[in-house]
Formats: C-alpha cells, sequence, structure tokens
C-alpha cells in the first residue's frame, strides 16, 4: 500500500507519484502505462515537459477510472498572465475534465511571446523576464484562486519558491487559499529542511522533484545509501525514496523503464535514526543543487 498525505484540501496525495521531466513522445507514453500498471495513481507532469498528450493518452488506454488518480500539472512561466487559456489547454492535451493539482511552475514570468521552451535565454544571454513590477507571481496566484471555484482543478500550488516569496504569498490579503503543495528540488544532497519545515508548519505537502538527482541519478553512490542499501537488501535508490517518504514528502522519482518504475514504488519503512543519519550527509559533503537554473534574478535562498 503506497502511504498518503493530506492536503489542506483534505484530498489524499500518494507519498509516490511519476516524475515525467524529460519524459517525451514514447516514452512518455510508455513510462505511464507502465507506472499505472505497477500501481501508481499520481503523475506529476508539466505544460514545458511537451507531454502532456501522451501522459493523457496513457491514462485513458490504462482503463484506470479517473477518479482514482492524483494527475498534477504545472503553469509554464510564459503563460502567468494567461492563466485560464493555459490551463484549458493542458486539459484539453491531457483529455481531462480536471487536474488534481494544479501548480505555478516557477515564480517567473516570462514573455508570454517568447520561446515556451524551458530555460530559453535571449540572443544577448539574459532571460527573456516579465518586470515584477508590471506582473509579479502573487498576480498569477491570485488568478489560479479563481480555477478553484470552476472545479477544473481541486488544488493549487506553488514550485520553486523560496521561504521569502512563501511568506510574500501568505502576507497578501487577497490570498485567500493557503496553496496545497510546494514542489522543489529535494535529495540527500539537497534536503532544504528549513524551507520544508516552514512549509510544512503552514500545512502546505511539500513535493521532492529530482530525488535522485535527476539524469544518471548521481545520488546513488552515496556510501550512507549503499551501506543502508544493503543492510536492507534494497536498491539505494530505494533508501533515497524512502527518506523522502520517512520526512513526509511526497516524492516523485522520474523512469522511463518498467522495471525501474514499479520499483521505485516499494518504499520501505527507514527507523528515525535511519533517516537522521541520511539528514546529515549533506552536512558531511556540502549541498549541492544539481537541476535548477539560473534565472538571472534571486530565487533560492
Ligand atoms: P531511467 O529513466 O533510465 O530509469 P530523478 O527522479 O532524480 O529525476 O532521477 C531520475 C534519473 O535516475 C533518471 O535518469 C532515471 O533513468 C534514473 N533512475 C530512476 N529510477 C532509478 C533507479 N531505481 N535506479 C537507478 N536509476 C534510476
Amino acid at each position: 500500500l503506497i502511504p498518503t498525505l493530506t492536503l489542506n484540501t483534505k484530498a489524499k496525495i500518494p507519498q509516490v507519484g511519476l516524475g515525467t521531466w524529460q519524459s517525451t513522445n514514447d516514452d512518455g507514453y510508455k513510462s505511464v502505462i507502465a507506472a499505472l500498471k505497477s500501481g501508481y495513481t499520481l503523475i506529476d507532469t508539466a505544460s514545458v515537459y511537451g507531454n502532456e498528450a501522451e501522459v493523457g493518452k496513457a491514462i485513458k488506454d490504462s482503463g484506470v477510472p479517473r477518479e482514482k488518480l492524483f494527475i498534477t500539472t504545472k503553469l509554464w512561466c510564459t503563460d502567468h498572465q494567461n492563466v485560464a487559456k493555459a490551463l484549458h489547454k493542458s486539459l484539453e492535451l491531457l483529455e481531462l475534465d480536471y487536474i488534481d493539482l494544479y501548480l505555478i511552475h516557477w515564480p517567473i514570468a516570462l514573455n508570454p511571446h517568447g520561446t515556451p521552451a524551458l530555460f530559453p535565454r535571449l540572443p544577448d544571454g539574459r532571460r527573456d523576464l516579465v518586470d515584477e513590477k508590471e506582473w509579479d507571481y502573487i498576480k498569477t496566484y491570485k488568478e489560479l484562486q479563481k480555477l478553484v471555484s470552476t472545479g477544473k482543478v481541486k488544488a493549487i500550488g506553488i514550485s520553486n519558491f523560496n521561504k521569502f516569496r512563501i511568506e510574500k504569498l501568505l502576507a497578501d490579503p487577497e490570498v485567500t487559499i493557503v496553496p496545497a503543495a510546494l514542489q522543489i528540488e529535494l535529495h540527500p544532497l539537497l534536503p532544504q529542511q528549513e524551507l520544508v519545515d516552514y512549509a510544512q508548519s503552514k500545512g502546505i505537502v511539500v513535493e521532492a522533484y529530482s530525488p535522485l538527482g535527476s539524469t544518471g541519478a548521481p545520488i546513488l553512490s552515496n556510501e550512507t545509501l549503499i551501506k543502508f542499501a544493503k543492510k536492507h537488501d534494497v536498491s539505494p535508490a530505494t533508501i533515497a525514496l524512502s527518506w523522502a517518504v520517512w520526512r513526509k514528502t511526497v516524492v516523485l522519482p522520474k523512469s522511463t523503464n518498467a522495471e525501474r518504475i514499479a520499483s521505485n514504488l516499494k518504499v520501505i519503512k527507514l527507523t528515525d535514526e535511519e533517516g537522521k543519519e541520511i539528514n546529515n550527509i549533506s552536512k558531511v559533503s556540502g549541498t549541492k543543487r544539481i537541476v535548477s537554473p539560473d534565472w538571472g534574478v534571486k530565487v533560492f535562498d
């Protein structure tokens, strides 16, 4: 049985889900099919991943009833000023009537006429940012709030927000819905304990992206993870994912390999002692932000 957490909307969210960044075309379709077959119910995608159509088709073809699933997608940076339209497009591609969780992908508005690519730069190397005085992420969030009463999104949340930005959001008098979730890069080399504690203290469920350190899974060569893997006769990946579950976060491992997809769902229960030892990995070896890009503005603490 997959452990769950409860969102501030009262909906339950499974603690392990499939990440789909870089799973495009046939890889996107097949990985979702494999995940749903092996018992996943949480699928995490995003408009900018370019795979919403494949994810949607896989959901449909799997035959799993919609109400059994928890689908997350995200608003891309070029769509901050066109939230309703962007959601409509995602729903259309996914062939769904509603999204379980709709996240602001980054607290950054990019030129709506610019390339909706992942991390585009202008020819001179700068990012094509919209001036925050003209449009900021709090305005975007207020647009997301309006979606909730339409029933097209069951919950709204944020991604790649730091503590300062969350505090500013929650302090705004027109912000009436506390984000249900915060999705950030989290793994044993980037535990971000203070941010996790802060979000959880506000009732915000924290989700871990790139829990294995993304491409090449660099986290898995860590000796503490290898030690616990041997002890429990599981893989180092299972230990890293089980640690995320132990610290009461949702974890979203990406894989396009059916065996690894199935294996990633089988988290084990770590003791507090083991969890705390994994907490300490980054204190010894240093923290490492592996995938989050430089936006040319301060995004992280
Ligand atoms: P693959 O898709 O070939 O399985 P993250 O979730 O941190 O983004 O990391 C995913 C990376 O780790 C992917 O490159 C994925 O490759 C690989 N990966 C996923 N699950 C496992 C696993 N159980 N063992 C080893 N590597 C894994």
